[in-house]
């Protein structure tokens, strides 16, 4: 392409779909047939011509507050006329500190502590991080193993994908960090079908953490990260008693556990963090989407206070954590996560989350024994649908699942692999979840039967 390279004779581009190289998504079928969004309000997004389409999944797991929100819209805007940017080395902006002490106050325990960044990528990135320079600052500098999960999902950086164990987002980017090992994921269909809320079976699969600190020892094993549902893998409530047990494992052998929370954060199982709702507190939490539902790109860590006071120990004029971004804590995104934690609290979201898990759940498992599908899983205002592959093309039925969702009835939802995943925002009433579960999935279920 010859490009001009002077700017005076630079001209307004023609509208093309071509340039945009979109992740996660198959390029040359979206723009054969692009699913545009023009704008949203509350539970719905609006197609260009102003068709409302109802919004199964929050955007990305994010909106859980609802879309364009006025609080958070006015807030937005307060901040991008007041202060565009502010640096937060060696620099602070009042914004961060109110949200970080607000943050302090929600999340259970002794975490404490905030640090922040811009994506859950980045989140699981540098709680990474923090984990091996904690373990090397308290004398455990052996301590350099990081132990995920299989079909666990901590983002696209080079340490998220290590510890990550969904295969497709792995097997194109080499060896990625070394001294990773895996724990086996939790799903077992023939034990745990149509379950809702906590399975009761594979509680017993914590103690395979047990067996690798036999196999590598504990003196080389720095942190767990596993998500305490796991989401993007298609919705795997942990079985009953597992997160303890991890808690139970991890603390007799000096490792550092984290709950990747940056889809559970914020309301989606009914309480602040998944931590609070099962009640293991871990050593740090990620969060992210949540935290300004969505709406300026935020994420963190929640560090536990003797994680912190680790860190104090050198003179006060030398930097304790070489670690950080230049957006970390950006002035407007930390007005956002102000503004939305005040929303979730003045209307009681998380609470109307644990109040709507029942119907939500009745709901979803009312499609059990349609005949495309396989099993139904519900936790908190999240709910999994998985399909029957269509055979030789996995993946093809959700597809199309999501593109006929879109454009024929009115509904965003979420696919993985086969499954289709909800988690509308927390707004939602009980008749739109009638309208998504009675009306929308029947109908889109129906329109891919045939394949
Ligand atoms: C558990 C978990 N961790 C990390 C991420 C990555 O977040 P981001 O896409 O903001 O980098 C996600 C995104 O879905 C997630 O679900």
């Amino acid at each position: 392409m010859n490009k001009p390279t002077n700017p005076a004779t630079w001209e307004p581009s023609p509208n093309n779909l071509e340039p945009f190289w979109m992740g996660f998504t198959p390029n040359r079928a979206f723009k054969a047939r692009p699913r545009m969004i023009a704008r949203a309000k509350d539970m719905h997004y609006y197609d260009m011509s102003g068709r409302a389409i109802l919004d199964g999944s929050a955007g990305l797991w994010c909106t859980n507050a609802g879309h364009c929100r006025e609080p958070i819209v006015a807030a937005i805007q307060k901040s991008a006329a007041e202060l565009d940017f502010a640096p937060t080395f060696q620099y602070g902006h009042p914004k961060v500190f109110e949200l970080a002490s607000r943050l302090a106050t929600m999340a259970p325990g002794d975490l404490n502590y905030a640090f922040f960044c811009n994506s859950g990528s980045e989140a699981a990135d540098s709680a990474l991080k923090i984990a091996l320079a904690y373990q090397r600052i308290r004398g455990e500098a052996s301590r350099t193993r990081l132990i995920g999960r299989e079909r666990g999902y901590h983002g696209v950086n080079f340490g998220g994908i290590s510890v990550g164990g969904m295969v497709a987002n792995r097997k194109m980017f080499g060896t990625m960090l070394g001294g990773v090992d895996h724990l086996p994921h939790t799903y077992n269909r023939k034990e745990q079908a149509y379950s809702r809320g906590e399975p009761n079976w594979g509680g017993h699969l914590a103690e395979e953490l047990e067996r690798l600190v036999t196999l590598h020892d504990a003196s080389t094993i720095a942190a767990v990260i596993v998500e305490p549902m796991a989401g993007s893998t298609g919705v795997l409530a942990p079985p009953k008693g597992y997160l303890k047990k991890l808690r139970e494992i991890c603390t007799k052998h000096g490792i550092l556990l984290i709950f990747d929370e940056v889809i559970t954060g914020f309301g989606r199982l009914g309480a602040s963090f998944a931590a609070e709702r099962f009640g293991v507190i871990p050593d740090m939490i990620t969060f992210a989407k949540g935290i300004t539902s969505g709406t300026v790109p935020m994420g963190g860590v929640m560090v536990r206070q003797g994680i912190y006071d680790a860190f104090m120990n050198a003179n006060d004029h030398v930097i304790e954590l070489f670690h950080g971004y230049t957006y970390t804590g950006h002035p407007i995104a930390a007005a956002a996560g102000v503004a939305t934690l005040d929303l979730y609290r003045d209307e009681d979201l998380f609470a109307r989350a644990g109040k709507l898990e029942n119907k939500f759940a009745d709901a979803a498992h009312k499609l059990q024994g349609n005949p495309l599908v396989e099993d139904i899983r519900t936790i908190g205002l999240v709910g999994a649908i998985d399909m029957k592959p269509i055979e030789g093309k996995p993946g093809l039925r959700a597809y199309k699942a999501m593109e006929n969702a879109f454009h024929d009835h009115n509904l965003l939802l979420r696919i993985t692999g086969d499954t289709i995943a909800l988690s509308p925002p927390l707004i939602n009433t009980e008749s739109q979840i009638d309208e998504l579960f009675g009306e929308r999935i029947p109908a889109v279920l129906k329109s891919v039967a045939h394949l």
